[in-house]
């Protein structure tokens, strides 16, 4: 049996925090499907098909897939036969929401298992909105971010490359 993982979010950009967290799922799903929200509360900065090809042109592995997703998470989890939905928990200031979150989630989808994963030490305080406030500014992310997202950003900001 194939154990599928849908890994959610915003994206907006990838991070190496997400970088690492999808590492650490693989270790233990046979497929994970990265999945970016249309999120219609957020007004992001990249859109949903440069998030998409910015978490592929990072995450080259055969056993990930990018989707994009419109509406309830728990249907397109369901959707796709996934077994496991994965979010990072960084600090405790995570904690509610993403426990409000997987109990909903289970509410709608008693079958589907979200499995917190704790990043990295070092990558703990990284979150995508301090990347993109860093490079508006000019601030130097290459230890953030992949570079190919590191060039986008400079691209969005239109700062010399
Ligand atoms: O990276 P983010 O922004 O923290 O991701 C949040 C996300 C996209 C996972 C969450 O907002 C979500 O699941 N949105 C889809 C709509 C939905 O299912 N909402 C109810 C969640 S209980």
């Amino acid at each position: 049996m194939t154990r599928i993982a849908v890994y959610p979010g915003s994206f907006d950009p990838i991070t190496r925090g997400h970088e690492d967290l999808i590492r650490r799922s693989l270790e233990f799903v046979d497929r994970l499907i990265v999945a970016v929200a249309v999120n219609v509360a957020k007004q992001p900065l990249f859109s949903l098909d440069e998030r998409v090809q910015l978490i592929e042109a990072t995450v080259p592995d055969k056993r990930v897939e990018v989707r994009s997703f419109e509406g309830l998470l728990a249907e397109f989890a369901k959707k796709v036969n996934a077994a496991v939905i994965v979010r990072g928990l960084r600090a405790v200031s995570d904690f509610e929401y993403e426990f409000q979150m997987a109990l909903m989630n289970r509410n709608l989808a008693p079958k589907i298992e979200t499995v917190f994963l704790v990043p990295a030490f070092d990558l703990t305080y990284l979150s995508s909105s301090l990347v993109r406030e860093v490079a508006r500014f000019g601030g130097d992310v290459s230890q953030l971010v992949d570079p190919v997202v590191q060039r986008a950003l400079k691209r969005k900001f239109e700062l010399p490359r």
